[in-house]
């Protein structure tokens, strides 16, 4: 049977790197690459590291409002799903690129399949909760990552078709750190392409949304928290807010603040083993720290992922100087605790997908 996986942007490739080596023992997939994330570093460089097989589409679509986004790439996928004839797509997660997958396929009749269905933050001005509640509502088996989720499809009406699966991010968590171990991956470049000297104690830092990183004060008030920690600070910048960080470290003389290109996923899962704390907006990077057990700051007003909250090992900070450092000093408790699964989720998901197309 023949599925088409569609993705776009760099946690879809992450995600679709361990499910997709397992789905091609089973059925013929056909990779659609919606081009919302393009750059080498936010892209290419996952296909390599991760071997993860070369899109059989690259639709080019990237940029401009959500409107036309989405749009341009509804058109454009539902032309592959009519040559193709799928028996059904499969998504990952909450992009734009999710969305018009879910779109095009249900006006089809094609089953949609969901892996990290079901999380809700309850507030419609978060454009992926959008993405979420729209591709689920559309969706024919609901994939979730925890039982957390599971609890918000049932409560919208959604339960026969809702299994708790585990995480395919803690699947590569796992399998990629075992696999880096103690070897730095590769060279940490800095925003001119000069190398950087990785520190033997730093924070590991992402941040990329809007809310955040989208203004001078939001951004320069989370930079100057970092910058006066007591070790240096990496982060890996995103191409949207690459100039404005750029330029705030400048004025500021935020030299404590060491800003990088986005890095490949092997040396991400490198700096989350080896950094001390972690202070991110990203949904894959606060998982990940929990995986780690790493402290970690979500500059961020929603849970997105209850279960790492447990013993403040997680907790939200607004974008303020002084809240980002109070919670950074805040006592917590490492506890073991694993509610994403058991590194092997992926075969789960097979399971379920087997069960959906033999029914
Ligand atoms: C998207 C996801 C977000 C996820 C993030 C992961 C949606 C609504 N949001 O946000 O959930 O956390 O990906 O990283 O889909 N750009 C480049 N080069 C690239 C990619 C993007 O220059 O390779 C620039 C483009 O100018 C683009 C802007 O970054 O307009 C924002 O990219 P976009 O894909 O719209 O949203 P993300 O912020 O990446
Ligand atoms: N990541 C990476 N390089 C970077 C920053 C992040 O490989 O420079 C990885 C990291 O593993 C993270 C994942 O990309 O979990 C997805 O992160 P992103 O913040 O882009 O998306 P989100 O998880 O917020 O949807």
């Amino acid at each position: 049977k023949k599925i088409v996986t569609i993705v776009g942007a760099r946690p879809q490739f992450i995600k679709a790197a361990v499910v997709s080596r397992a789905l091609r023992e089973k059925y013929h997939e056909i990779l659609v690459h919606t081009g919302q994330h393009y750059d080498y570093n936010m892209s290419e460089v996952f296909f390599e590291e991760m071997d993860i097989p070369k899109p059989d589409y690259n639709l080019g679509i990237s940029g401009g409002t959500h409107g036309k986004m989405t749009g341009e790439m509804l058109i454009a996928i539902e032309d592959v799903l009519i040559k193709e004839k799928p028996d059904a797509v499969l998504l990952y997660g909450d992009t734009n690129s999710t969305l018009a997958g879910a779109l095009a396929a249900v006006k089809l009749h094609i089953p949609v399949i969901h892996v990290e269905a079901g999380n809700r933050l309850g507030t419609k001005d978060n454009p992926e909760e959008i993405n979420r509640i729209l591709t689920d509502h559309v969706s024919s088996l609901h994939l979730c990552c925890t039982e957390s989720a599971k609890e918000f499809l049932h409560k919208e009406g959604i339960v026969d078709s809702v299994k708790v699966v585990g995480d395919p991010m803690y699947d590569a968590f796992v399998y990629y750190s075992k696999k880096v171990g103690d070897e730095q991956p590769e060279t940490l470049k800095d925003l001119d392409e000069k190398d950087i000297i990785i520190p033997d104690n730093f924070y590991y830092m992402t941040c990329h949304r809007e809310e955040n990183a989208g203004n001078d004060k939001t951004l320069t008030e989370i930079l100057e928290a970092m910058n006066s920690l007591p070790y240096p600070t990496i982060y890996p910048v995103h191409p949207r807010n690459r100039e404005r960080a750029y330029q705030i470290v400048k004025q500021n003389n935020f030299n404590n603040v060491l800003l990088c290109n986005p890095v490949g996923y092997l040396m991400s899962v490198y700096l989350v083993n080896h950094c001390e704390k972690i202070v991110t907006d990203s949904g894959g990077l606060q998982r990940e720290a929990f995986f780690a057990e790493k402290q970690c700051v979500t500059v961020f007003d929603y849970i997105v992922w209850p279960e790492t909250m447990i013993d403040n090992r997680n907790q939200l900070a607004k974008p303020d100087k002084n809240d980002i450092l109070n919670k950074l000093e805040k006592k917590q408790s490492i506890n073991e605790n694993h509610a994403f699964g058991d590194g092997f989720s992926y075969n789960k998901i097979i399971d379920e997908i087997d069960k959906l197309l033999n029914a």
